[in-house]
């Protein structure tokens, strides 16, 4: 099971980066996470798309060649932010060839208390609208404090990690089950 991980932050620090280790280093042993990355994408020009960009095709033909995705996002003025939205309205074309209808699952982590949940929503209404059965529960919305999780992916509190642990595996039996279906 090969899944493709789109981290919403360009920040070499991202919290959402961390989560990311901390649910590799959980994930079942047929899972295999890779991270697919947004940063060297062009700002989306439909201009653009008759000479459809190096870094666009490599950004499908990443998403194409795994069996389910995974998006990690951070919010920003509650929404995604633009490195996200970006990637995703390249990902969705030229038109009548999207991407995007892999089994999918978001998770989010921010400082805030209300975590990355309005975000997420505004994620997985495009995600559903370009076609990817999106998982509904568990939803991840991790409220992110100093320490919690290391570059390495090692997490301090106990409840958080087996949190995550349980999460990524009910993702493992979403995609199974709907590759399956
Ligand atoms: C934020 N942040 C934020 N947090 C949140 O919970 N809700 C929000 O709407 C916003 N809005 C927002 C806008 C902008 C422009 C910035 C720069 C930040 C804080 C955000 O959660 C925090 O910076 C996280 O660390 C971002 O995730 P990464 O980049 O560390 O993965």
């Amino acid at each position: 099971m090969k899944i493709g991980a789109i981290v919403g932050s360009l920040s070499k620090n991202s919290i959402n980066r961390k989560l990311l280790k901390a649910l590799a280093r959980h994930a079942p042993v047929e899972m295999e996470i890779v991270e697919i990355p947004i940063g060297d994408l062009p700002l989306f020009n439909r201009d653009l798309e008759s000479d459809f960009p190096q870094a666009a095709r490599e950004l499908k033909d990443r998403i194409e060649s795994c069996d389910a995705m995974l998006y990690l996002t951070p919010e920003y003025n509650r929404s995604i932010p633009g490195p996200m939205k970006n990637a995703l309205d390249w990902a969705s074309r030229p038109y009548g060839q999207n991407s995007l209808g892999l089994p999918s699952a978001t998770i989010g982590a921010s400082p805030g208390k209300l975590s990355t949940a309005v975000g997420q929503q505004s994620l997985k209404q495009i995600l559903l609208f370009c076609g990817a059965p999106v998982m509904g529960q568990p939803e991840g919305y991790l409220q992110f404090e100093e320490g919690l999780i290391d570059d390495e992916g090692h997490v301090a509190n106990p409840a958080v990690d087996e949190f995550l642990e349980k999460w990524i595996h009910a993702f493992g039996r979403f995609v199974a089950e709907e590759t399956n279906a």
